[in-house]
């Protein structure tokens, strides 16, 4: 939910800390901070507000000198955004300097204990009291504080921490929140994710829970919970730095929109062998199939979105029961699995707290869980029986466009492969699926060439107080994520319903001039779909339709605008029809003149619960 970087070398800290926020602000964007070691002690500036705001109270870093710092950008959870509350925050006497990526649960149990003790806080912030801790512990061993930290703290954290005692060392350590250790030549870094260091090493390390990560800068120390020293093998990121900068878009979400049909072809094409699918990464045999009794989807968000596709393809090729749950509903709702259960969990930056708690809750039921995940040796991959990663690269945008479409095909990439492996599907309908799976990409490329359209249509009604999305099947599924696209970035209260619940509550909203888009891209309830048009046209509605290609000239005797994709298999629909969807959402957060890649409230990672 917060951006943390550390820097330790011979170069100032201060212009690559804030070089590196800049890079995680995604992650949180309601104040900034960085603590910096200037020679005589801890010099700390934080701001309410974007990073720029402390960009320019630090003229580009050069206002605060020193070599070794860490930096923050927050998402509040304890403790409104104001100057006070941004980190890093310091412990009363000023000997640490602390920045913090998660929650503290028990942090007021451990605040009282402090209070009666005499320690002062200044701030709200759960984190206040792991600077303070660790000030109450230090003995002249600042590992072994941090080991008294970890021993007695509850919640999720990474951490970035210097020393006053210290100047020579930044020290690290998390559990359940993202944090990687970058190896230079002479300076070493500290990150919650890759972009934030790319730009001066590829070489990284991922701390796992309560690892322990001390850096000087020729040196970088690990130690486990117990503060034993450990070995770790450092990993080479292999995507270049132009995957995570905008390439000449004004903006990550249209260039990640832009980029869906490559990074479709990424995911997809390494897996289809003589018009075979093939799961290098699974153990799933063809008799481990059989014996899967109930699939279980459990995501949160945009990813969810990709379980309400899923269970149609699912039951369509495998006529097997399925669930999908949103995470925070699943991990607390007593769900009923077994060995015989397969539970498939998505997310696109592995990390999602909840989702995280729902892998756990389905392993410690016995379930086998296989992972479909975009960042690589993220905490979900790490802990899933199996992953599958969508090669889309990084996805900067808060709102999410390339990994749902690359999740929804390794979705049906899943679905092929049991289906393959079960052997029920007649042969050439499997042919026929494959060879459908693997035009998606070029059908998106189609998909996006007609852009103009749909700015046309934003242009029209950017300026609508409510929107509502309708369709049937798995066009119901395209119309929650399209509404939740649009509501994300643009602010326009939105709704999406399936066209047969209109007549239950949701057609009383509607009046004169009210939008409709209208998804009607599956061919078998196309008819009923129209009968909802023209329900919704009697009640005032203006209405955007969306259909395959041969059925333009039906849409256009019902519907105001029309929009046609290509024609594809039933289940891969929402793959292509989501394309116009997304661009309408852009277009019209961008006429509205919104923060189209970090919009209010929201964070592009939910660490937290
Ligand atoms: C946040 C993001 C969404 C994302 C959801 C789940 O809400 O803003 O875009 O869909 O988290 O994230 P995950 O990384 O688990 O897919």
């Amino acid at each position: 939910m917060c951006g943390i970087v550390g820097y330790i070398g011979e170069e100032q800290a201060a212009p690559f800390l804030l070089g590196g926020l800049q890079k995680l602000e995604y992650r949180g964007y309601d104040s900034a901070g960085v603590a910096v070691y200037n020679g005589t002690g801890l010099h700390v500036v934080k701001s309410k507000g974007r990073l720029s705001v402390l960009d320019g109270i630090l003229q580009g870093g050069r206002a605060l000198p020193g070599v070794v710092g860490i930096g923050h950008t927050r998402w509040a959870t304890h403790g409104a955004p104001s100057d006070v509350n941004s980190h890093p925050q310091v412990s009363d006497g000023g000997m640490f300097a602390v920045v913090h990526n998660g929650i503290i649960e028990n942090y007021l149990q451990l605040k009282n204990h402090l209070l009666r003790r005499g320690v002062e806080f200044v701030s709200d912030t759960d984190t206040e009291v792991v600077a303070q801790m660790l000030e109450y512990y230090y003995k002249g061993d600042v590992l072994e504080a941090i080991g008294q930290v970890t021993d007695r703290v509850e919640g999720s954290y990474a951490l970035g921490i210097i020393c006053a005692d210290c100047p020579e060392k930044v020290f690290a350590v998390r559990k359940d929140s993202p944090l990687i250790v970058g190896l230079g030549h002479g300076e070493n870094f500290i990150a919650s994710d890759i972009p934030a260091i790319l730009s001066k090493t590829r070489d990284i390390c991922r701390l796992r829970d309560r690892e322990i990560a001390v850096l000087e800068k020729d040196t970088a120390r690990f130690f486990n919970a117990d503060r034993e020293p450990i070995e770790k093998e450092p990993e080479r990121v292999q995507w270049d730095i132009s995957a995570a900068e905008k390439g000449g878009f004004e903006h990550f979400m249209m260039k990640e929109i832009c980029e869906q049909p490559e990074a479709l072809r990424k995911t997809i094409s390494p897996r289809i062998r003589d018009g075979r699918i093939v799961l290098d990464d699974v153990e799933l045999t063809a008799e481990q199939v059989r014996r899967i009794s109930k699939v279980f989807i459990v995501a949160c968000g945009t990813s969810y979105h990709v379980g309400v596709v899923a269970k149609y393809a699912f039951e369509k090729l495998l006529r097997v029961p399925m669930e999908v749950d949103v995470a925070s509903e699943f991990r607390y709702r007593d769900p009923i699995l077994d060995e015989d259960t397969l539970v498939i969990i998505i997310s696109q930056s592995g990390e999602t707290a909840d989702t995280l708690a729902a892998l756990r809750e389905a392993k410690k039921r016995g379930a086998r869980v296989l992972s479909i995940v975009n960042v690589v040796g993220s905490t979900i991959a790490s802990e899933s029986d199996d992953v599958l990663y969508t090669w889309a690269g990084p996805e900067i945008a808060v709102a999410s466009t390339k990994a749902y479409s690359t999740q929804l095909a390794v979705i049906y990439l899943v679905a092929l492969y049991m289906a393959q492996e079960l052997g029920h599907t007649p042969p050439a309908e499997m042919a026929a699926y494959i060879e459908d799976l693997q035009r998606l990409p070029d059908l998106a490329s189609a998909s996006l060439a007609d852009k103009e359209t749909i700015q046309y249509f934003a242009s029209k009604y950017f300026n609508a107080k409510d929107i509502y999305f309708i369709g049937r099947n798995v066009d119901y599924a395209a119309s929650l994520e399209a509404s939740l696209k649009l509501k994300e970035i643009s602010y326009i209260h939105s709704e999406a319903y399936t066209g047969g619940e209109l007549k239950h509550g949701p057609i009383s909203l509607l009046e004169d001039g009210t939008l409709v888009v209208a998804a009607c891209t599956y061919g078998r309830l196309f008819d009923k779909m129209m009968s909802n048009v023209r329900e919704v046209k009697a009640r005032g509605a203006v209405v955007l339709g969306i259909t395959t290609r041969d059925r333009e000239e039906s849409l256009k005797q019902e519907t105001d605008y029309q929009f046609c994709i290509p024609k594809i298999t039933d289940f891969m629909l929402p793959s292509l029809s989501i394309i116009p969807l997304q661009l309408f959402a852009y277009y019209v957060a961008s006429m509205k003149g919104c923060d189209i890649d970090k919009p209010r409230n929201l964070a592009k990672s939910v660490t937290v619960e």
